[in-house]
């Protein structure tokens, strides 16, 4: 565990913030929640009450058997063990879908796509509901059932959305692979969980140039013996290698398929998903999600936060491979019965406009992105924002990395034209919905603060000891009671589960981020205290960089630290040591960058490598991290360094610098 407040960059410009925004009377006059007081009532009944708050939730969601027991509480009260909705059934994909082709919301689009080089595609309720039903159909004919694993490796197209739903329909456990990832990446999770089949397609538009996906699972799937079919979606129609007997194509297998497909009544504390995500160690693990806790977390978080209306037009830019996308591309809205927005490519191709344009063009009206977007669009220019009116927009949101107070009022002047309020919303993959964030209507907001607890949840701003600390103080951000759609478990991992968020503060959920609370109840992050970096909003270890580093020949050791990034939040700058005869070069050092690049994906190779004859290290062997932190942020070395094993190492560490 590090110190508290070596956290972000912007932390500085956080603690001088004093500036309050309260909603429009005209926003408030629509809103679902339109007042502090009506937040503050709901509030203190939903911790008075939980379970009657939790199930007159639920009860707005379709159910095909009641559950017996709301909540039945886990380890001293906390969420370690709770089970949620005991006894109900449900399905997802059945919510999502079959609630509103079957209604009032049959040709109200559900899906509003647009691909990279500009075309366009709507799928409405109806068309959902026939391409999710088919699409399951297709998994089922490929021998897969309820609780099989399956991969998926995509763009970000309606098959992406469609193949989600059509698992859950059928009760599969889907575990989505982000696409920018690389083969061994999908190796690793693939096996993790034996998944029986893997979803992909043949190639994706990203910024002019197409991802060969197909290819990439093709090079992954040699390492995957589990894996019996390959479905792949024509997106691009670029050439791709099809394995006979196990790979199929999408379009042929619909055609074949049957119309009619029912949804499975799944238990609600049936799996649903899993996801990984980057911890403390090497591997990501696999968080499972399960069905109905999740399903009305997701619900209703998207209700009332982004404070969805029936004509609205919501567009959540994050990739489906990310928690992001799956509570709040798919799961969130769709229940919720909205227009969904989607894009396939990149935010600077063709030109740095392209979001606004979308906007423009489709009437976006809730649009919800990442600090690190907005800090790019910032360095892009005003120009690109200033061509478009941005007119249909009433909400904005951020999601993924504290914001900075200056993209924040960037983002509320250039973008929100000082109209739409902010919801800045604090959760993480593990949690499965959001935890902290603003109700637009009725919560004044700050910024950079993801300011008060949603309904239900209790924060708590505790000392390594589990000691509250006093409001104004950083200290470990912790959440001591049970909320519905907390993941349930490290798929085939108990103890990795337990050790990771239960032990550090007894009782309690350990987010692994600090924080700290204002005279007003105000949550303010203030970054990971763990060796978890958050680089352009995605997470990632600094172990697995580091077993990437040392899968390369010449690589002898190596210690992966996060740097303040002006523009990605985080930067990795990776210290490395050679093994002997090899001879530190400007040409190895990005023969290293691009080798991490292929272990992992793009999004993992370092800002920075920095040859060293030896790391620094306690006289137990640990890494002395936070040396290293300081190095690489340029700063001075401050601390207790006695414990050093060699103090020769920071003298050489320093001379190399530029
Ligand atoms: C960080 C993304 C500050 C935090 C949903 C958390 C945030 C990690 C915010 C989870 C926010 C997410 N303000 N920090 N609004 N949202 N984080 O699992 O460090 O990809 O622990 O989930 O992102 O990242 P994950």
């Amino acid at each position: 565990m590090t110190a508290i407040a070596e956290g972000t960059a912007n932390l500085d410009s956080s603690l001088r913030e004093n500036r309050v925004f309260e909603p429009s009377q005209e926003f408030r006059a629509k809103a679902h929640i339109s007042s502090l007081e009506q937040y503050e009532q709901m509030y203190r009944r939903s911790i008075e009450k939980p379970e009657e708050f939790w199930a007159e939730a639920a009860s707005e969601l379709e159910w095909f058997a009641p559950w017996t027991r709301v909540l039945e509480p886990g380890r001293d009260g906390s969420g370690f063990g709770a089970k949620w909705f005991t006894g109900g059934k449900l399905n997802l994909s059945h919510n999502c879908v079959d609630r509103h082709a079957t209604g009032s919301r049959r040709d109200k689009v559900a899906l509003l796509w647009e691909g990279e080089p500009g075309d366009v595609r709507k799928l409405t309720y109806a068309d959902l509901h026939a391409e999710v039903q088919r699409f399951a159909n297709v998994l089922k004919g490929l021998g897969i059932h309820k609780g099989d694993r399956v991969a998926i490796y995509m763009g970000m197209c309606p098959e992406l959305a469609i193949a989600l739903l059509a698992c859950a329909r059928i009760g599969a456990v889907h575990s989505v692979i982000f696409g920018g990832f690389a083969a061994h990446a999908i190796v690793d999770r693939v096996n993790d969980s034996s998944c029986v089949a893997l979803i992909t397609q043949d190639t994706s538009y990203r910024r002019g140039s197409e991802i060969h996906l197909k290819k990439i699972a093709d090079e992954a799937l040699e390492q995957c013996p589990t894996i019996k079919n390959v479905v792949v979606y024509r997106r691009t129609g670029t050439p791709v290698q099809m394995k006979p007997g196990r790979d199929v194509w999408w379009d042929e297998s619909m055609l074949a398929a049957e119309k009619e497909c029912p949804a499975e009544w799944m238990d609600a504390e049936d799996p649903l998903y899993l996801l990984y995500t980057s911890g403390t160690t090497g591997k990501p693990k696999g968080l499972l999600h399960t069905t109905g806790g999740y399903a009305v977390q997701t619900y209703l978080t998207s209700k009332y936060v982004f404070d969805l209306h029936e004509e609205d037009v919501y567009w959540c830019t994050a990739d489906i491979g990310w928690v992001t996308g799956h509570s709040y591309v798919v799961y969130g809205p769709l229940q919720n019965g909205a227009t969904v927005m989607m894009y396939e490519g990149a935010p600077n191709w063709p030109e740095c406009d392209r979001f606004w344009k979308i906007v423009d063009a489709h009437k976006v009206s809730i649009f919800y992105t990442a600090p690190t977007a907005i800090r790019a669009f910032t360095k892009w220019g005003v120009e690109h924002v200033r061509k478009h009116s941005l007119a249909s927009l009433r909400l904005l949101g951020t999601v993924g990395e504290p914001i900075n107070p200056e993209a924040w009022m960037w983002f509320h002047r250039e973008i929100g034209k000082e109209r739409c309020p902010i919801v800045d919303t604090y959760w993480q993959t593990e949690t499965g919905a959001i935890m902290i964030a603003p109700i637009p209507g009725a919560v004044p907001t700050k910024p950079g603060s993801a300011t008060r607890p949603f309904f239900g949840i209790v924060p708590e701003i505790v000392s390594k000891e589990g000691q509250p600390i006093t409001d104004g103080k950083g200290g470990l951000l912790v959440f001591r009671t049970s909320w519905p759609s907390l993941a349930r478990a490290v798929y085939g991992n108990p103890e990795r589960y337990e050790q990771a968020y239960w032990v550090e503060v007894p009782g309690s959920y350990f987010t692994g981020d600090g924080a700290r609370r204002d005279a007003d109840g105000y949550y303010w992050l203030m970054g990971r205290v763990d060796d978890v970096l958050n680089v352009s909003g995605h997470r990632l270890g600094t172990m697995e960089v580091e077993s990437a580093l040392v899968a390369h020949a010449k690589v002898a050791e190596a210690a992966v630290v996060g740097r303040p990034d002006d523009l990605k939040g985080q930067a990795i700058c990776a210290f490395v040591t050679l093994e002997e005869g090899h001879i530190a070069s400007d040409e190895l050092k990005q023969e290293i960058r691009q080798w991490v690049a292929k272990e992992i994906g793009a999004l993992a190779r370092p800002d920075d490598v920095r040859f060293t004859e030896a790391l620094p290290k306690t006289r137990s062997g640990k890494i002395m991290r936070r040396l290293l932190r300081e190095l690489a942020s340029g700063g001075e070395i401050k601390g207790d360094t006695t414990t050093l094993e060699d103090f020769t190492v920071i003298a050489k560490l320093r001379e190399n610098e530029e």
